[in-house]
């Protein structure tokens, strides 16, 4: 296989998610669109999440010390609202009222969730590190809501939820089709 070097500030082809961040309290909350997301420990589980300084959400999450990570479905409703928050700044639009969306009360931190979204990941930061362009914001996973058709047993069951992912400007649906279980190899 021939390969070369290319620049290392190319758009990475890596997956990412695209998702959707509530940062602020009922009454100030705001909502950015994020694909720096991932999870980084199990016990206790804690998401990473990454934002520039100039966005207006750093300054409320530096304030509150808190997010919910709002993961949506692939409906083109909710694509759009995914393009629509990363692509305007709460200083200037409320982009709750300007996308019909529903803020519900969370049960361990300020920030709401959105309601029409399947999964919700109420974060408190525990850790923050600033790298270069971003903040990295490590933040402990305290509740998880999930809309019960896509649950298997008390689990979320990633099969019964396509997810929205994001790969160098675009965005795709993953199909979530099977091809192996873990260990799969290991058996003769
Ligand atoms: C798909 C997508 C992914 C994004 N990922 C990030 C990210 O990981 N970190 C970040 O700081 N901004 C990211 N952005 C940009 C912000 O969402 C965008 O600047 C937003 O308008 C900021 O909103 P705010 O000013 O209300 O905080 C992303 C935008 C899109 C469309």
């Amino acid at each position: 296989m021939e390969k070369r070097l290319i620049d290392i500030y190319a758009n990475g082809p890596m997956v990412m998610p695209a998702v959707v961040i509530s940062v602020g309290t009922w009454d100030d909350a705001n909502l950015i669109t994020l694909a720096y997301v991932g999870k980084v420990a199990a016990k206790p589980p804690v998401m990473a999440i990454s934002i520039r300084p100039s966005r207006y959400s750093s300054s409320l999450i530096q304030k509150y010390g808190e997010f919910v990570i709002n993961v949506p479905d692939s409906s083109p409703l909710q694509l759009r609202a995914v393009d629509f928050c990363g692509t305007r700044t709460g200083r200037k639009v409320d982009k709750w009222k300007e996308l019909n969306l529903t803020k519900e009360k969370a049960k361990e931190v300020q920030a709401p969730l959105i309601k029409e979204f399947p999964w919700n990941f109420e974060c408190r930061v525990i850790e923050r590190k600033k790298i270069g362009s971003h903040v990295c914001y490590w933040g402990e996973v305290l509740a998880v809501h999930a809309a019960v058709d896509t649950l298997r047993g008390d689990g979320l069951d990633e099969t019964k939820q396509s997810q929205l992912i994001y790969i160098a400007g675009n965005y795709y649906i993953m199909e979530n089709t099977p091809c192996g279980k873990q260990g799969f190899s290991l058996r003769r």
